[in-house]
């Protein structure tokens, strides 16, 4: 996991609707459905109120973190309290303020985590799994059949991990590439109908890409046409201006992973 910046999520609050509208245009469906696709989540529109708690250890609090997972949860009629307290005060102040999710993130991991009851989601799992349901659809949505497509999939860390999975449960056939060719090929062999192709990948030969990666601006003009769709929960973002002007290039640094993690505490609270 890359440590967002500031100015990764800065504007998020201002542009959630705009980035929901072409998020719509990208795949025929809105975040808040894309995010129940991915954790198998049919007609749910419970919510329950949920409190970000900022932790400080550490590299510490990104500014403007807890306020942008905030403001997604909103916007998706998430009743929210960003605690004001940080760490285990934090926790306390959420749990006495009868919250039963808490937003929680450090260096290393953000979780979301049920409070009084045991539910859990990652947000690696519920971005990996997000993005690739947003391509499948976005797929679709311009006519493609996913059944036996290869997907491309750029990155077999844990986001790269679950895009996979979601991938091959649909069907269609991941093939993954990672600068480290035993993790690609360890990924590739716990998958049914997959591959793997040793690293750097001949992009251009792929029409459908998701790129779990950590390297900026490495999917070129030349990479890409007008049929190409790259999903990119990467940070920084894969593709070049140029490809994102030809291609369809899904891509947010938060906002779908975050409300997948909300919705996937809802399945396991509905199991
Ligand atoms: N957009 C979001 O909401 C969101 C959420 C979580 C993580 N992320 C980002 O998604 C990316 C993946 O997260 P992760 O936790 O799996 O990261 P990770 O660092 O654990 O794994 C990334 C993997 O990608 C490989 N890799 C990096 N660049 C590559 C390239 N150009 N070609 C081939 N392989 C490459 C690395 O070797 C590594 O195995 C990171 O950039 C992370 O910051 C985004």
């Amino acid at each position: 996991m890359s440590r967002l910046l500031e100015s990764d999520i800065y504007l998020i609050e201002t542009q959630l609707q705009d980035y929901e509208d072409l998020f719509i245009r990208q795949t025929g469906y809105t975040m808040e459905e894309i995010a129940q696709k991915a954790v198998g989540l049919t007609e749910n529109t419970k919510r329950i109120k949920t409190a970000v708690i900022s932790v400080t250890s550490g590299l510490g609090i990104i500014t403007g973190f807890s306020q942008a997972v905030g403001a997604i949860l909103r916007h998706h009629r998430v009743e929210t309290l960003i605690a004001e307290k940080t760490d285990v005060a934090g926790l306390q102040q959420a749990y006495l303020s009868k919250c039963g999710i808490a937003f929680l993130a450090d260096d290393c991991v953000c979780a979301a985590l049920g409070i009084g009851s045991a539910v859990h989601s990652d947000n690696g799992w519920a971005t990996g799994r997000s993005f690739a349901a947003a391509i499948i659809e976005a797929m679709r949505k311009q006519g493609i059949n996913p059944l036996q497509e290869r997907v491309l999939i750029i990155g077999a860390g844990p986001v790269g991990e679950a895009a996979a999975h979601y991938i091959a449960e649909q069907h269609a056939i991941p093939v993954i590439c990672d600068l480290d060719n035993h993790k690609a090929a360890c990924l590739a062999a716990t998958l049914g109908h997959s591959a793997w192709i040793s690293s750097p990948a001949t992009i251009h030969q792929f029409t459908y890409i998701i790129d779990a990666g950590t390297m900026g601006d490495f999917i070129t003009g030349e990479d890409v046409t007008e049929k190409t769709i790259i999903a990119a929960p990467g940070m920084p973002c894969g593709a070049t201006a140029a490809a994102r002007e030809k291609a369809i290039v899904i891509h947010n640094p938060l906002e779908l992973g975050i409300i997948t993690m909300y919705f996937d505490c809802m399945k396991q609270l509905e199991d």
